[in-house]
């Protein structure tokens, strides 16, 4: 995930480079590695960029004092290559003509660097991205005119991406769209395009959304858009205007950063499993390292250590010894040469996690981890790093990033047990379907649950990882007492609670419905009020049960619990994105 904004106008001017930075600080929450910017004007295309914040580049490269009359900024979500400068966008061809900006995934990049370099084209970075400016070069000296090559560029591309190109001595900027948004603003005798509408929201209100697959250009002036069918799209009719402040946009048009994200899992799911698809040689390692550790250790905190439960479920299922930990608690462990260490952790950075990895590793361990963010320094002391690529997330409740973790871990086990990738790859519509149908009823739930003071989410085996991120869930965000615990269990202890009226949740993903049943029952008997979440089986006797069909019933249990604990936490009130006393990442122990 990375943000990408383009002006293009009719007046030359240092203004286009002060509008770009300004942009691009509204970009900053989609990518923070790197930035860059490219400029066309009468000297010719001219590009600064660097590591780091936007603020920092623009300081350090005078960003605003570049001139011309069109202008290309990226801020960049590492995926392909390392936040460096040289793996900052915008690339460009040989000769520094032509300049890209993009945001997505190419997946076969890999093998039309191989075939532009055997054709002579050099390149200077690691990124995916760079193959496109050498695309459009190669197209160009075959003999065609800008477009053209454009247009043939984007047609080599299999992947995801949302891509800008400009040429010197072009008052235009190309662009094309799948699976990645991109948005145009249209001004006065100039032009915006973007990854999304606040980057252009203080320069003008009219819009036009592009649509996957659609491509063209954009001047000062006109905005000329094929369908994927390469029919002219008449945009009179798609032009929209925007009465959304700059904060009601960068959450696009939903009330708050967490139901945002969680509308956002199918796509990051979706990203997820793009890039583990194309690491595939580093998920293969991964997984001989597995099959000959002696003791897999899994270490995790909050909901990374719920997703890390739910993996070391599966894994001593397989036969494989493995240990789930709970980060704080790593010191309980006297781990040994031959242990395999996986480090779950959204930001990379939470301290416990990384105090035990440290103690691990000085004890002859290897590291695997799988962090949201790149580089992080979870990332950068393991053995092997795997990324789940869920873009940057802003709500403190983690959301989008648990459900790409389950989905890493549903395609390691998948490697593992020699599944057909096909059901995973089924992931992000699984995610979509769910979310789609439950929003009603999840709505009704939460309402509900807000006015309770406590709640038992109970499940069994693979369910009981996500009963414990349910009542984690609601609890951190609508402050209501949730416990979970393994339904079987309830009975030594919790069951005492229970009287007319309490709350129990049934997480049930199929698997022991007959067991869970009975728990139900004897819950049912002393008064509960049944909440059943259940996933191709039926539950008796729920007193509101939301029923499912799903090939993976992980991704679809995480959207649900999910949006109960939303509408639970604004039933109250609450704004759920900044709980309190919660901190997004956790850095003293
Ligand atoms: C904090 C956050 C939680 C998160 C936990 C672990 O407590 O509020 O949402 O699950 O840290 O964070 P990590 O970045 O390691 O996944």
């Amino acid at each position: 995930m990375c943000g990408i904004i383009g002006i293009v106008s009719l007046k030359e001017s240092k203004k286009l480079a002060e509008m770009t930075v300004s942009a691009l600080k509204r970009l900053e929450y989609r990518g923070y590695d790197s930035v860059g910017v490219a400029s066309v004007s009468s000297s010719g295309l001219e590009i600064r960029k660097a590591k780091g914040k936007v603020e920092e580049v623009v300081l350090h490269k005078k960003i605003e004092e570049m001139e011309g009359y069109v202008f290309l900024g990226h801020t960049r979500w590492a995926t392909h290559g390392a936040p460096t400068d040289y793996n900052a966008h915008p690339h460009t061809d040989c000769n520094g003509n032509i300049a890209v900006v993009h945001n997505g995934t190419i997946k076969n990049y890999k093998e039309l660097r191989e075939e532009l370099e055997s054709l002579g084209h050099k390149f200077k970075s690691e990124t995916d991205t760079e193959v496109i400016p050498h695309l459009i070069e190669e197209f160009m000296k075959r003999g065609m005119d800008p477009f053209q090559a454009f247009k043939s560029a984007i047609k080599s591309l299999d992947g995801s991406y949302a891509v800008l190109a400009v040429i010197s001595g072009e008052r235009r900027i190309f662009f094309a769209k799948r699976d990645n948004p991109l948005i145009i603003g249209l001004g006065e005798g100039q032009n915006f395009i973007a990854s999304d509408i606040p980057a252009f929201l203080p320069y003008t209100k009219r819009i036009l959304v592009i649509r996957d697959d659609e491509l063209g250009f954009v001047t000062p002036e006109t905005v000329y858009l094929e369908d994927k069918d390469g029919n002219v799209v008449n945009i009179k009719e798609r032009i929209r205007i925007v009465d959304w402040d700059i904060e009601t946009a960068s959450k696009e048009g939903y009330p708050h950063f967490m139901i945002k994200e969680i509308h956002e899992s199918p796509r990051a799911v979706k990203d997820t499993i793009d890039s583990l698809m194309s690491d595939i040689d580093l998920i293969e390692k991964v997984i001989e390292e597995i099959k000959n550790a002696e003791r897999i250790i899994i270490i995790g905190a909050g909901t990374s250590y719920h997703a890390g439960l739910y993996f070391s479920i599966e894994l001593n299922r397989l036969g494989i010894n493995s240990i789930p930990l709970i980060a704080s608690e790593y010191y309980n462990v006297k781990n040994k040469k031959g242990d395999l260490v996986f480090a779950i952790s959204q930001s990379g950075e939470t301290i416990d996690v990384l105090q035990g990895i440290r103690m691990m590793k000085n004890n002859g361990a290897k590291i695997v981890s799988l962090t949201n963010v790149i580089e992080s320094a979870i990332a950068r002391e393991s053995d092997y790093k795997i990324y789940m690529r869920a873009g940057p997330e802003i709500g403190v409740a983690a959301t989008k990033t648990f459900t790409t973790q389950l989905a890493s871990i549903l395609f390691i086990l998948s490697i593992l047990k020699k599944d057909n990738l096909k059901k995973i790859e089924k992931a992000p519509d699984i995610v979509r379907d769910t979310i789609s149908q439950v929003e009603g009823l999840t709505k009704k739930i939460g309402e509900e649950l807000a006015k309770k003071s406590n709640i038992y989410y109970l499940g069994r085996g693979l369910s009981l990882p996500l009963a414990m991120e349910g009542a984690l869930k609601i609890k951190e965000i609508a402050y209501v007492h949730a416990e979970a615990y393994p339904a079987g269990e309830s009975k030594h202890g919790p069951i005492s609670l229970v009287e007319k009226g309490f709350p129990v949740v049934i997480i049930n993903d199929g698997e022991m419905t007959e067991l869970l049943q009975n728990n139900l029952m004897e819950m049912k008997a002393r008064g509960a009020r049944i909440y059943a979440i259940s996933v191709n089986k039926k539950m008796k006797d729920a007193d509101v049960g939301i029923e499912l069909q799903s090939e993976i019933p992980a991704l679809s249990i995480a959207p649900v619990i999910q949006l109960i604990a939303y509408y639970a936490a604004i039933t109250k009130g609450y704004d759920p994105d900044k709980p309190r006393n919660l901190a997004k990442t956790v850095t003293v122990e």
